[in-house]
């Protein structure tokens, strides 16, 4: 064959991915694979209900009233059970918890309890869905801490250090699949025609630095002086370090940080006076991200320290946000700090 071939080096699918990135582990259990393949499922499913979202008010809701007569779920509910479901029975598991639940869900009685434990935020974003906004789903996976049966509180509460693997699926003008088991970060871009995700952005690192913030700035005259220095400082004009910033805020988190992986800089969601601990929730969104952003080459921390050694003690707790590039982490830590006015 000429090396002028028509074809791509590789087509890889996330299928094969994740099973090849098995094989190279000695000891492997393929239990991944399984539970990855289950998360992706899920992420279709949900996927075509999203795309169907603006058409509610012009097929009217009778297409979508069960048989029971059930009133159109809202989506993140629809979200949130599609993914309990996709997963709960496959053996991988011992207990989930998602943002859309008080309480941890647990597996049925009737399927077995497996070593794995599933956190997820079922669609971030939620309030962008009317305005064809990208939103996203955010999912993190810890190995259990008990021995056996039905996962406890303490299997969940672990430190966002623990995970073992980490993703986050986006609903944007294509649909993708990024993940990390650790071993870098990959991203999958939906082909659409035959139902696969394709490896599109293969082992993801983050610029050392950035020239965006993102933040919702609506809120800084509640932010402590050293965050209104902070951006203040990016808001400078200085051509050597690239300020002034560009601003960028979607509004969805899960885009805000994937944006913020591929082009580098920094995004925030700081504690301040009415919100003491930010708005966003450690398990769910903050542990994940940071999870994926560290292993991109980025840091992440809650302003003093690194998100991933927070000991969490309920399970939807909030916690301050600031996520990005090394060198863009390394000075708002000085501002944070007082180190820099
Ligand atoms: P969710 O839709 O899962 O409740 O999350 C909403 C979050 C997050 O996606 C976003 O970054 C943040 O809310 C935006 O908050 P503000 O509107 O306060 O900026
Ligand atoms: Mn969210
Ligand atoms: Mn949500």
């Amino acid at each position: 064959m000429s090396s002028q071939t028509p074809f791509p080096a590789k087509l890889i699918t996330l299928e094969r991915h994740i099973i090849e990135g098995e094989r190279s582990h000695p000891g492997a259990t393929g239990e991944f694979s399984g539970l990855l393949h289950g998360m992706s499922l899920a992420a279709k499913l949900v996927w075509r209900e999203v795309t169907k979202a603006g058409l509610v008010n012009i097929l009217g809701r009778t297409d979508r009233m069960n048989i029971s007569g059930d009133v159109i779920k809202k989506l993140d509910e629809f979200a949130d059970q599609t993914i309990y479901k996709a997963m709960d029975h496959l053996g991988h598991l011992c207990v989930m918890a998602s943002e859309e639940n008080e309480d941890l869900l647990h597996i049925p009685e009737n399927y077995p309890n497996g070593k794995y434990v599933l956190l997820y935020d079922p669609l971030d974003g939620s309030g962008n869905i009317d305005a064809n906004v990208t939103i996203g789903t955010i999912f993190s996976v810890y190995r259990r801490v008990t021995a056996s049966g039905p996962g406890t509180m303490e299997d969940v509460l672990q430190q966002g250090n623990q995970q073992v693997a980490a993703g986050y699926v986006l609903f944007g003008s294509s649909m993708m699949f990024v993940y990390s088991t650790g071993h870098g970060v990959h991203g999958f871009t939906l082909d659409p025609s035959v139902g696969e995700f394709l490896l599109s952005h293969e082992n993801i690192q983050m610029p050392r630095k950035g020239t965006i913030y993102s933040v919702n700035e609506g809120n800084e005259g509640r932010w402590a002086p050293a965050m209104q220095r902070y951006i203040r400082y990016l808001k400078e004009e200085d051509k050597e370090t690239g300020r002034p910033y560009s601003s960028r805020y979607v509004g969805s988190l899960v885009a805000d940080v994937h944006r913020t992986m591929l082009y580098g800089g920094i995004y925030c969601y700081p504690g301040d006076t009415k919100n003491p601990n930010g708005k966003l929730r450690l398990m769910y969104e903050n542990n994940p991200l940071a999870y994926l952003v560290e292993a991109a080459g980025g840091a992440s921390t809650n302003g003093e320290k690194r998100t991933l050694d927070i000991q969490p003690t309920s399970l939807h707790e909030r916690a301050p946000l600031f996520i990005g590039s090394a060198e863009d982490m390394r000075i708002a830590q000085e501002f944070l700090h007082g180190k820099r006015t």
